[in-house]
């Protein structure tokens, strides 16, 4: 159901996105079978393409020629996909999309160099793009990534974090890499200087948004539209909103406390998760990602008329509800 207003969203670029669909598959084409397994294990089980998808319609904003903001559009999702393989890695997760990980169904050693080859054939890719500043944004934003996730990993289990905190890793983690779509697909269009930053600051909020929604839906949703177990952040250690707004709430403390002593059992899971359902954090971290979506709302509204402003708003509004 989800799944299909998210195809409907994208209706008008369908063309476009199944030829990235396919130039994706061409890149993850290596000569080493373990390589090229892993990696289409991976692209097959799907995701939502939402990085390529910003390129494309900010692309528009400009002159839009498709075989040229291809090699733009596909290394985004490249270093997305990279980005997760790792990530699982770090977050020693054993399913993603509803599949095993790489790391799982393989090891660690695996993940390591598929995520490694990913990265490297997305920067085979912008070898095509004759624009200095659009490596440098791309490379300050890989720069950026590693940075949030090992500030990510020594974070684990802290609950002496504030949102600050927060804030500024998944900024680093998330929103820039969605930002930098955007303003990549204004840049390779060709878009002008006043328009590109509307763009750009639009893919920060909205990406800001999107990793706090990530992170309530961690709790919200089934295992099953997750693709992994619901409650998985916080197994990990990984704080995020919902729990800093609730580690000093007298019922849900004692769960906090069993996960870090790593003695949560399944049942307590359940109860846990129905405990932080019901509580007021959700619909706070839910209104904080709603004020980020109104300031990308803004940003869509100061663009001159064009027939794509709808596609912005629409999209960054379903990210806002989406189930998955
Ligand atoms: C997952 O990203 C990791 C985050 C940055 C929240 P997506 O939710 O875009 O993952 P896929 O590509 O759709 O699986
Ligand atoms: C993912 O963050 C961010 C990156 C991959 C850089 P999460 O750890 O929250 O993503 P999921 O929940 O595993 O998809
Ligand atoms: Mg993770
Ligand atoms: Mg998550």
């Amino acid at each position: 159901m989800e799944k299909m207003k998210l195809k409907l969203l994208y209706s008008d670029l369908k063309s476009d996105i199944d030829l990235i669909e396919k130039e994706l598959e061409k890149a993850l084409n290596s000569s080493s079978h373990l390589l090229n397994d892993a990696s289409l294990h991976l692209l097959q089980a799907g995701g939502k393409r939402i990085r390529p998808v910003f390129v494309l319609l900010c692309a528009k904003f400009g002159q839009y020629n498709i075989e040229r903001i291809k090699n733009i559009a596909v290394p985004l999702e490249l270093i997305h996909m990279a980005s997760l393989v790792h990530d699982d890695v770090i977050d020693n997760s054993d399913m993603r999309r509803g599949r095993h990980t790489v790391k799982a169904q393989w090891n660690n050693r695996v993940a390591m160099y598929t995520g490694d080859f990913i990265f490297a054939r997305a920067l085979q890719y912008v070898t095509a793009i004759d624009n200095s500043y659009a490596h440098q944004i791309l490379a300050h934003t890989m720069v950026e990534i590693c940075n949030g996730e090992v500030i990510q990993i020594e974070d684990k289990f802290r609950l002496d974090q504030n949102l600050k905190d927060y804030f500024r890793r998944i900024k680093r983690k998330t929103a820039l890499l969605i930002e930098s779509s955007c303003e990549l697909g204004a840049v390779v269009g060709g878009v002008n200087d006043k328009n590109r930053r509307h763009l750009k600051r639009y893919g920060y909020f909205v990406g800001m948004s999107f990793q706090i929604v990530d992170d309530i839906l961690d709790f919200t949703a089934t295992d099953k539209e997750l693709g992994k177990p619901a409650g998985s952040d916080l197994l990990q250690g990984n704080i995020t909103l919902p729990i800093l707004m609730l580690k000093d709430d007298p019922t849900i403390r004692p769960y906090i406390d069993q996960v870090v002593a790593g003695e949560l059992s399944e049942e307590q899971r359940m109860d846990m998760l129905k405990l932080v359902r019901r509580s007021k954090a959700i619909k706070d971290a839910m209104n904080i990602s709603n004020k980020y979506l109104q300031k990308a709302l803004k940003e869509v509204e100061a663009l001159p008329d064009h027939p794509m402003k709808k596609k912005l708003r629409d999209i960054a509004l379903f990210m806002g509800k989406r189930k998955f």
